[in-house]
């Protein structure tokens, strides 16, 4: 996809009588585009007291954000005396560290110390779950990009500057670069995992049809707008605080401590917010916590580490590429018979959090289809490049692609409508096999997992989507188009998505919450959860307001930090509202029934009658205003603050097999996607989305249809544009924006209508939500299918098409050759 407007390519010249006489007709059905459904959505937050949740009050930062006022960790004043870190890098992929000679950089201007691993006090393993990443590199290094140190010097650019003298003497050894490498060398950072249902081998041998292929799809950088940052400042009594810019402050609390080989209690961690994460601040943002406090530990003194962009791209990790082997059976319909998939998943270095991902992807390599004998094969691949970690998703994406990707295939060979493939195989209450003697009735509507799909809506999703998008004219009017088009071609897909909502580790489906409620009867909500700009704190305090009756406006969120809610999980698994917002719910809860119970003993009614809305405390026989009693109840010591602490119910799973009921629910989507390829240069444009996404009762539809919009662009990026490319000596060579392309705003397709799937939760979740932070990214699966579909339309016959992911002009030009 090209980002320019002067590319052959323009929108004009895809433009035919019937696609524009179907656009009139589209024009005419409400809601009309993206732009006035927007209008709908993004009202003004209402002032007074009112309902809060439901509406689409504005972030709670939004003004503050494009104001310049609101606060990230580079733009807190610094302390007098503090000092800047920036890292030494392996230049090797592989070798033998030999030396480290500091002389130059030390001579410096402004260069105060260059901290190694001597300088360790604690661990100098991380403290991370894995516990299998040096926190400097020492003895050998790992990949190109790994940390051998940290300079220190008055200022950043001073520290990096110097950074660049250090000489290490490396002896290389042979580095492991690829997975296909790694799987013959037997190269892992994790044992592999097998999941296995029915018989696949038996199956594919009576199926009527096989197919055997391969897939490969590369990873992506987060490319998070604020980069990664810690500011790390010594408190008295060897107390530390540390401002992060992360996902997950209690890790940073834990990593720091481990470093420093000191209790968790003398570190306290907070983040307001961040400029995203996308899964990058999961784990990562803790190596610069931890380098900046071993600095700050030596000389005494604060200390910043702020990665510039070029650095970060070359420290981090990023999604996982996946390699796909597989063969699959099915029937004259479409409907499988059998599915053999090996998953090899580039981890890089070490293993973060490349287990769950890759267990993730395992869960969601069914995606909405019923597996029915099927054997997975997952290898977690250990490589000389960065260590991978969390993206939007973790691992379904990666899970799900290859299915989808098998479903077109399946089609092409048959000559079938690859929508109706994919209806064919959804997960149904259809019998697979009858119930005789002890044998029990079974249906297609039990996962791979053995998790019984109880809220499947996707085969009316699909419907609507299928008649609102008008895909049959429209797949008709792209052949009459490609008929006659010699250089253009058009294809169009329609996928859908289910993703399972909860942490796959079941002891993190857990959070806890503060409300205050001040004598003046404002409120401040605080919860294990961090800001990332996805609207969790909007959303909480709408939550909160309405639980005590009171307007948006009075209730105030504030930063996450660890000395206020202990051993927080990650904001993370998408499941941020439904942790933390029920959790504040339950804290507003006790608040108010303390309230309740006083107010009773006025009125002399029952605790139960008492009511709180529109700012007032109401009574079978009278009404006051929420402050008035707030008033009263402190003069007559009445606890106005509580905690509040949930865990997600009926989740349990077996680690050791996968099996068990990881997920409390699926949300769901689908999206129908229209792209244009030029065959002649291979070049690509993404005309038409339309979208229809399951975010339950939406708590705030501004910002969940800002999180489709947000998260689908993403997944295109994904799949299209975003490419990393190492050279045959494990470098990074696409580092920076200059060689690195995210989509542009003039990617963004111009027909871009998201809708709302009008249903609550059928499980019982804060006000009726679904979790909507990563499942639309895997709506931009549509892009992929439909970009195969174009190059299918330029081949004779019946057979698969062969593209590899993110389909960039030159990979386009490969499928097609
Ligand atoms: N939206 C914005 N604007 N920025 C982000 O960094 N991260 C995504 C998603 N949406 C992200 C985002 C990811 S990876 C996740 S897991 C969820 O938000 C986390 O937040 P939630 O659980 O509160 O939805
Ligand atoms: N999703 C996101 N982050 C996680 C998960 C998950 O399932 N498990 C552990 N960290
Ligand atoms: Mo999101 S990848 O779970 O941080």
């Amino acid at each position: 996809m090209t980002a320019g407007k002067d590319i052959s390519l323009s929108r004009d010249s895809v433009a035919d009588p019937v696609a524009a006489a179907a656009d009139a007709r589209a024009d005419q059905a409400p809601p009309a585009d993206r732009h006035e459904q927007a209008s709908i959505a993004r009202q003004p937050a209402p002032t007074g007291p009112g309902q809060a949740a439901g509406r689409s009050v504005f972030h709670e930062s939004a003004r503050a954000q494009v104001a310049g006022a609101a606060t990230y960790v580079d733009d807190i004043p610094e302390i007098r005396g503090t000092l800047h870190a920036a890292p030494i890098l392996s230049t090797i992929a592989h070798g033998k560290l030999l030396a480290i000679d500091a002389t130059a950089a030390l001579a410096m201007p402004g260069v105060r110390d260059v901290i190694l691993a001597r300088d360790i006090p604690g661990d100098p393993v991380l403290g991370n779950f894995s516990h299998d990443e040096p926190v400097f590199a020492t003895g050998t290094v790992q990949h190109i990009g790994q940390v051998i140190g940290v300079v220190v010097a008055d200022t950043a650019m001073q520290a990096r500057r110097a950074a660049r003298k250090v000489v290490c003497r490396i002896e290389p050894l042979p580095a492991i670069l690829t997975v296909q490498q790694a799987m013959k060398a037997e190269s892992h950072v994790l044992p592999p995992v097998f999941v296995n249902r029915g018989d696949a081998a038996a199956a594919l041998k009576a199926a009527p049809h096989t197919l055997t292929g391969t897939l490969e799809v590369g990873g992506q950088e987060h490319f998070y707008l604020e980069g990664q940052v810690a500011y790390v400042v010594p408190q008295e009594q060897h107390q530390w605080l540390v401002y992060s810019s992360t996902q997950h402050p209690g890790e940073i609390q834990h990593w720091v401590s481990h470093a420093l080989g000191i209790d968790n209690h003398a570190v306290r961690v907070e983040c307001r917010r961040m400029g995203g994460g996308f899964g990058g601040k999961e784990t990562q943002s803790g190596q610069m916590a931890v380098w900046a406090a071993i600095a700050a530990n030596k000389l005494k003194k604060p200390v910043k580490l702020r990665l510039d962009r070029d650095d970060d791209f070359m420290v981090t990790g990023k999604r996982h590429p996946f390699s796909y082997d597989y063969t699959v059976g099915f029937d004259d319909t479409g409907r499988l018979h059998g599915l053999q998939l090996t998953m090899a998943v580039n981890c890089g270095f070490s293993a973060d959090l490349s287990g769950p991902v890759a267990d993730r992807a395992v869960f969601h390599a069914d995606n909405a289809y019923f597996l029915e004998d099927v054997s997975i094969a997952s290898y977690r691949c250990k490589t000389n490049t960065q260590s991978n970690t969390a993206f939007r998703g973790f691992g379904g994406p990666q899970g799900m692609i290859v299915t989808e990707a098998i479903m077109g295939d399946i089609a092409r060979t048959l000559g079938l409508d690859p929508l109706a493939v994919r209806k064919r195989n959804l997960y149904s209450d259809e019998v697979v096999a009858a119930v005789s003697g002890t044998v029990p009735e079974r249906r297609r509507d039990t996962t791979h997992y053995q998790m019984k799909v109880e809220d499947n809506i996707l085969e009316p999703l699909l419907s609507k989507l299928e008649l609102s998008a008008r895909y049959q004219s429209r797949r008709q009017a792209i052949s009459t188009w490609n008929a006659k088009s010699p250089v253009i071609k058009r294809g169009i897909a329609i996928t859908p998505v289910k993703f399972g909502i909860s942490f796959t580790a079941t002891l993190f489906n857990q959070a806890g919450a503060l409300v205050h409620v001040y004598t003046d009867g404002s409120v401040q909500v605080n919860h294990g959860g961090t800001e990332m700009g996805q609207g969790l704190n909007t959303k909480v305090a709408q939550i909160v307001a309405d639980e005590l009756g009171v307007a948006f406006a009075q209730v105030l969120a504030t930063a996450s930090d660890t000395s206020k809610i202990p051993n927080a999980s990650a904001t993370a698994a998408s499941a941020g509202t439904d942790l933390n917002a029920r959790a504040a719910q339950y804290a507003a809860r006790n608040v108010r029934d303390n309230l309740a119970q006083f107010v009773a003993g006025l009125d002399h009614c029952g605790a139960g009658a008492v009511q709180f809305a529109g700012g007032e405390v109401i009574t079978p026989t009278g009404k006051r205003p929420f402050t008035e009693v707030v008033k009263l109840a402190y003069a007559n010591r009445i606890q106005l603050w509580s905690d509040g602490f949930y865990r997600t119910p009926k989740i349990h799973y077996d680690k050791t097999t996968l099996t068990g009921r990881p997920f409390y629910y699926f949300a769901y989507g689908a999206a129908c996607t229209e792209v244009a390829i030029d065959t002649l240069t291979g070049e690509s444009r993404v005309l038409k989305v339309d979208i229809l996404h399951d975010a339950g009762t939406s708590i705030n539809p501004a910002i969940d249809i800002g999180q489709i919009e947000g998260g689908f662009i993403q997944g295109m990026g994904w799949l299209t544009t975003e490419q990393l490319v190492w050279n045959d000596k494990g470098y990074l060579a696409t580092h920076a924006p200059s060689t690195y392309k995210i989509p542009a705003t003039g990617d963004v397709p111009e027909h871009f209508k998201i809708d709302l799937w009008p249903e609550p939760n059928r499980e019982d979740n804060v006000f009726g939500s679904k979790a909507v932070g990563e499942p639309p990214l895997m709506l931009a699966i549509s892009v992929f299918e439909a970009m195969r579909d174009a190059v299918g339309a330029c081949r004779p016959g019946n057979q698969p098409v062969v593209l590899t992911a993110p389909a960039t002009a030159e990979n386009v030009l490969r499928a097609l050759a």
